[in-house]
C-alpha cells in the first residue's frame, strides 16, 4: 500500500477484537508519530497507553471513556493523547502544541492502517480526570483506540465536504 492508497482507504473503526499487536508493528506506529513535523521542532506530542492485559493502568484509562465510547474497551491498546503546553527552550506558551499533536496522530493512524491495524481518536472522555493523570504543564487532547478492527465491520462510506469548502485561491472571503 502506498501513501495515497492509505490516505484514500483509511477509516476509524468503532469495533475491535482484542488481538495483540506485535512489538515490531507498535514500534513502526510509534516511529511514525516521532517523524512528524512540529513548530520549532518541539515535538510536544505525548501518548499514554495501556494494553488490554495491563490491569489497573488499563482500567484507569477505560474509566475515562464517555458513555458513547464504550466500544473503546475492546482493542489491544487504549490511550490518551496529550501535549506539552510550553516551549522547552523559552518557557513561552506553545499555541501550536495541539496542531503538532494532531499531525503526529494522523501519521500514526496512517502507519497503523498500512500495517493492518485500526485507530480511532475520541473527544468523548472525562477531561478533568484525564488531566489528573498528567504532570503539570501538559494538556490532554483525545483518547484513542489502536487494534484489530472487528472483521464483521466494513468501512463506512466516507463523508467529506467538497474541496471548494476548504481551499481558497487568492481570497478567503467565501470561507464559512
Ligand atoms: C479529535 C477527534 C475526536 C473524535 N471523537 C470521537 C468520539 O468521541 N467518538 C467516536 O466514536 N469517534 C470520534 N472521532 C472519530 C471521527 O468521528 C471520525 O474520524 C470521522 O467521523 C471521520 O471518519 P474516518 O476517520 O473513518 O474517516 C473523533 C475524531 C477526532 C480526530
Amino acid at each position: 500500500m502506498n501513501v495515497q492508497q492509505a490516505i484514500e482507504t483509511r477509516w476509524s473503526p468503532r469495533g475491535y477484537v482484542a488481538t495483540p499487536i506485535p512489538a515490531s508493528d507498535l514500534h513502526k506506529i510509534f516511529e511514525a508519530a516521532r517523524a512528524s513535523h512540529s513548530c520549532f521542532n518541539e515535538q510536544p506530542w505525548r501518548f499514554l497507553y495501556a494494553t488490554k492485559d495491563a490491569g489497573p493502568a488499563r482500567a484507569t484509562l477505560e474509566g475515562l471513556l464517555g458513555e458513547g465510547n464504550a466500544f473503546a474497551k475492546e482493542p489491544w491498546i487504549l490511550g490518551l493523547t496529550f501535549a506539552k503546553t510550553q516551549f522547552t527552550k523559552t518557557g513561552a506558551t506553545n499555541r501550536h502544541a495541539g496542531y503538532d499533536l494532531g499531525s503526529a496522530a494522523a501519521l500514526m493512524a496512517l502507519q497503523a492502517f498500512e500495517l493492518g491495524w485500526g485507530m480511532r481518536f475520541m473527544a468523548g472522555f472525562n477531561l478533568q480526570n484525564a488531566t489528573k493523570l498528567l504532570p503539570v504543564g501538559f494538556e490532554a487532547y483525545s483518547m484513542f483506540t489502536l487494534g484489530k478492527a472487528d472483521p464483521a465491520l466494513t468501512r463506512p462510506e466516507r463523508q467529506r465536504k467538497p474541496l471548494s469548502d476548504f481551499f481558497f485561491e487568492n481570497s478567503a472571503e467565501r470561507a464559512t
